[in-house]
């Protein structure tokens, strides 16, 4: 049996906004239902711009429930971007806690309000495309996903990632896949905090390596690519090829995709220069 807050049990026993608005101006799903927890939210706006309605409907556990419920009432009375701005732990916090292993709960109702958000300024149905390597089959989880929740939390055991993601916690099979892309972050980490001197030929090999593994595969999705024509120093000299070569925020590519995975991946001083 889980540990809930007054909060939790009232939101779960007397869930507030249950069911769907009527023509609703966003509509979001989040979760999957093959995994067993799975979100509708929808919601309305009033004439000045505000959610005057907003309602839930779920396949999950207690705390799911309370999510959602509580969900729901912070969104009431909020515009789309004071909306936007809450995150999982706004959730946990108006609830007062929710048990670790429970933490993917309120993740999928942040996730169900990013959807929502999306088809409103859209119309269209956020499509979350499979992005990376299934790492948790039992969940769906992705290697990216792992990385991405890993690295913008700071987890850095599988038992988080657990909390976040709910993968791990079916079969556990892929627990020590999960352990080895912590422990890949974690090297990386300390490679960052604690150089070791590094010859040049050695930071090219970095350069390529990551260009390879996490820059090229974000240009192919559109399209693009680059490749390495250079290296002085710290400055890396790179040559956009295929879509990049024509688009207009390839400026914006290099600093905020290449420079920062090279600055993060091989060192801060780096500089990227497109020829
Ligand atoms: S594969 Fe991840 S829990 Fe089963």
């Amino acid at each position: 049996m889980w540990e809930y807050t007054d909060k939790v049990n009232d939101h779960f026993k007397n869930p507030r906004n249950v069911g769907a608005v009527e023509n609703p101006d966003g509509d979001g799903l989040a979760g999957s239902l093959a995994c067993g927890d799975a979100l509708r939210l929808t919601f309305k706006l009033d004439e000045e711009g505000r959610i005057c309605e907003a309602k839930f409907q779920t396949f999950g556990c207690a705390s799911a429930i309370a999510s959602s419920s509580a969900l729901t009432e912070m969104l009431i009375g909020k515009t789309i971007e004071e909306a936007e701005k809450i995150t999982n732990r706004d959730i946990i916090n108006y609830l007062g806690e929710l048990p670790k292993q429970k933490v993917h709960c309120s993740v999928m109702g942040r996730e169900a309000l990013e959807a929502a958000i999306y088809n409103y300024r859209t119309g269209k149905t956020l499509d979350r495309k499979i992005d990376g390597d299934v790492i948790c089959h039992c969940f769906g989880v992705t290697d990216k996903e792992i990385e991405k929740v890993a690295r913008e939390k700071n987890l850095t055991t599988a038992q988080e990632i657990e909390e976040y993601t709910k993968a791990g916690s079916g079969c556990g099979q892929c627990v020590p896949e999960i352990e080895s892309i912590l422990q890949r972050i974690a090297e990386e980490k300390k490679k960052q905090a604690d150089p070791a001197p590094m010859t040049q030929l050695q930071k090219i090999r970095l350069i390529e390596e990551v260009i390879d593994r996490q820059v090229r595969p974000i240009l192919r999705r559109d399209g693009g690519d680059l490749e390495l024509h250079d290296v002085d120093g710290n400055r890396v000299f790179v040559k956009f090829q295929g879509a990049c070569v024509s688009c207009p925020v390839s400026s914006v590519t290099l600093k905020d995709v290449v420079e920062t995975q090279l600055r993060e991946a091989v060192s801060q001083e780096i500089v990227v220069e497109a020829v």
